[in-house]
């Protein structure tokens, strides 16, 4: 199986999916609708016990599909995520500790930061693809502009607070490769199984920049 770089994770789609799932039974037919509408990079966050049982299922039975680890905060997160099938990992913020633990598995790592000196602690370990976040909470747009200085070669996924509405500003940033959010996968939609909305949510996010 094609190993992924960070930045091909966060250059397949404008958006990444953050996705929280409570029963295993829905992570199959979720990673499907989502790749009906053009998203194939999928998060899944480490937040609930079926989690890697979900990112197990997708591995398993949708090819299209490339399922990620999101919520991964230290090396034993890390492992269990490769051990289920985890072709990329995200986290919410950054340690030289994490860092490495995603070095020694091959896997790409989208760390989060939020702060100048996260951003040099993650550059130091050799990661240039990076979260943003939380986006919206830590300075949005502004922050990023200030960042493109000091730190022009990093590329961004900010994630928390995106929107339909305010991610078309986030995109046009030239160190912005693409946005994550949870507005794909509603808890309504998946609870009340309406795969058909799904798509439709993933098929406008994945037409956002053109
Ligand atoms: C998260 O970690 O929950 C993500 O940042 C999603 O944030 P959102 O719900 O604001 O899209």
């Amino acid at each position: 199986m094609q190993t992924l770089t960070a930045l091909q994770v966060m250059q397949d789609a404008p958006v990444i999916p953050v996705i929280v799932l409570d029963q295993v039974q829905d992570a199959v037919p979720l990673a499907r609708a989502l790749v009906a509408g053009g998203i194939r990079m999928l998060e899944i966050t480490l937040r609930t016990p079926q989690a890697l049982a979900c990112i197990e299922a997708i591995a398993r039975e949708v090819p299209q599909a490339v399922p990620g680890a999101g919520t991964v905060r230290n090396r034993a997160d890390v492992q269990a995520a490769q051990r289920a099938g985890a072709r990329f990992l995200v986290s919410p913020g950054y340690t030289h500790a994490l860092g490495q633990a995603a070095h020694a598995t091959g896997l790409p790592l989208l760390p989060g930061v939020a702060t100048g000196s996260e951003i040099m602690a993650a550059l130091d370990d050799g990661y240039t693809a990076l979260k943003f976040f939380p986006a919206l909470a830590s300075g949005g747009t502004a922050l990023l502009k200030a960042w493109n200085g000091p730190f022009a070669e990093v590329r961004f996924c900010p994630t928390g607070g995106i929107s339909p509405q305010n991610a078309p500003d986030f995109l046009a940033l030239p160190n912005v490769a693409c946005v994550g959010g949870s507005w794909l996968t509603p808890t309504e939609a998946i609870t009340r199984q309406n795969w058909d909305g799904i798509t439709r949510l993933a098929t406008q996010a994945a037409q956002l920049r053109s």
